[in-house]
């Protein structure tokens, strides 16, 4: 049976360097930090009579043993996969191993309006949507759309 938002917590993961958000390549990323965007996300969350489980890590292991968690625990994950986007089977399988729980990729800024490597994202093979280019907001666009998919038919929602 699929979780719900008031079974379980929305998995939010943040990649490499995202503790750095709000002093890092502000002209990109904004000086909002992702205390913020937690806030943002548990309000979002909250509408819908859920919670939030924001985690961020450099190291992508620890992202993966995360999935892994969500897996079994989270009605939905929310990933900002960072640079592992452009890089990381690792992560891809990982998602590719959680069966029927909705995930959304978030990237703050659109990688499609930046560098060519920038461009492809193995996690968008898993994603049932992908959201770029809406800053901090994009999380909680996040957010919103696991909501919806969460017990239904990823297809029907
Ligand atoms: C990012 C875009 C990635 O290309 C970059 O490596 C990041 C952040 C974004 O949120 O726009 O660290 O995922």
């Amino acid at each position: 049976m699929p979780r719900t938002l008031a079974d379980a917590p929305v998995m939010i993961l943040n990649g490499p360097n995202l503790n750095l958000l709000g002093r890092r390549q502000v002209d990109v990323y904004g000086t909002g930090t992702l205390a913020d965007v937690e806030a943002m996300c548990a309000e979002a969350a909250a509408a819908h009579g859920g919670t939030v489980d924001l985690r961020q890590s450099n190291h992508e292991g620890e992202l993966i043993d995360w999935i892994h968690e969500a897996r079994q625990n989270h009605c939905g994950i929310v990933i900002n996969p960072a640079a592992y986007s452009h890089t990381s089977v690792g992560i891809l399988d990982a998602l590719n191993a959680c069966d029927g729980l909705p995930v959304v990729e978030v990237h703050i800024s659109n990688i499609h309006r930046r560098e060519e490597f920038r461009h492809h994202s193995y996690v968008s093979r898993r994603a049932d949507g992908v959201i770029a280019g809406c800053g901090l907001q994009g999380y909680v666009f996040a957010v919103e759309r696991v909501a919806a998919l969460v017990g239904k038919g990823v297809a029907e929602a």
